[in-house]
């Protein structure tokens, strides 16, 4: 069966400003071609509208870090899915575990957001994935699983999952390919539960935490192994790039 399109991409987390995102967006313009990979970028708010701007033609597609469940309405600080679709966003991340510990997330929220985003016509890119401790205890797939069940309650149309293990975030303590492998395949087989076969087979599940060009090419290989989602390496566009071609080398096998 042919491989599903693998995806690369950026998660800004709160970096950069309008001058870091203009040059950024410069050098991803003019060096990128045509990439077997598909290329999203999620800027802080701040930047949403610069990167959409600069990236206006080149076929990547950008999204929100977060949104509010609501459409709008009194939420200080939150931005809502039809804000984020106004300003050209496709995507949204939801569940990120940053999200989840910094805002105390809750797994039903995230399927709530997820469905939100549909209802906008936002694909989510919907986060999951176990703490240190949860691994030591040896309760990953059971965390995994739980996740899963209540981020499909709400049964979005439409979404894409992204694994990353809390202990390999930023920590420079990436995953091996075999453990990575092993948490997708469980996903697509809990995923074939939920959706059915099918859809499980279609859906990409992105690893993230900890990824550079320095080990992409080794963790794309595995077969369940469907792109990156990427924190501190996509800062630079120069890595991104490397990473971006990475996923789309495997798109190619
Ligand atoms: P790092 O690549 O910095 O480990 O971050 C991963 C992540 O959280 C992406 O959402």
């Amino acid at each position: 069966m042919a491989r599903r399109r693998p995806i690369a991409a950026a998660n800004w987390k709160m970096n950069l400003l309008r001058r870091d995102a203009e040059d950024y967006c410069r050098h991803i313009a003019s060096d990128l071609g045509e990439p077997a990979a598909e290329v999203l970028i999620f800027p802080p708010a701040t930047l949403l509208q610069t990167v959409a701007e600069g990236l206006t033609g080149t076929g990547v597609g950008v999204g929100g870090q977060d949104l509010h469940t609501a459409a709008e309405g009194a939420h200080t600080g939150d931005l809502s899915g039809v804000q984020l679709a106004d300003v050209g966003c496709t995507w949204a991340l939801c569940g990120h575990s940053e999200r989840r510990k910094d805002h105390g997330e809750s797994d039903s929220l995230v399927g709530r957001k997820a469905l939100a985003a549909n209802e906008h016509g936002l694909v989510p890119l919907i986060c999951l994935g176990e703490s240190d401790e949860e691994r030591r205890a040896g309760r990953t797939f059971e965390v995994l699983e739980r996740q899963l069940k209540a981020a499909l309650e709400t049964t979005p149309a439409a979404f894409e999952l992204a694994y990353e293990p809390v202990w390999a975030i930023g920590t420079g303590a990436t995953a091996t390919p075999e453990i990575a492998q092993e948490a997708h395949a469980f996903l697509r087989q809990q995923l074939a539960k939920e959706v059915g076969k099918q859809r499980a087979q279609a859906t990409r599940i992105l690893y993230g935490g900890s990824v550079k060009p320095e080990n992409a090419a080794e963790l794309i290989a595995p077969e369940d192994i469907d792109g990156f989602l990427v924190g501190g390496a996509s800062l630079d566009s120069t890595k991104f790039l490397a990473i971006i071609m990475a996923c789309g080398a495997s798109a190619r096998v």
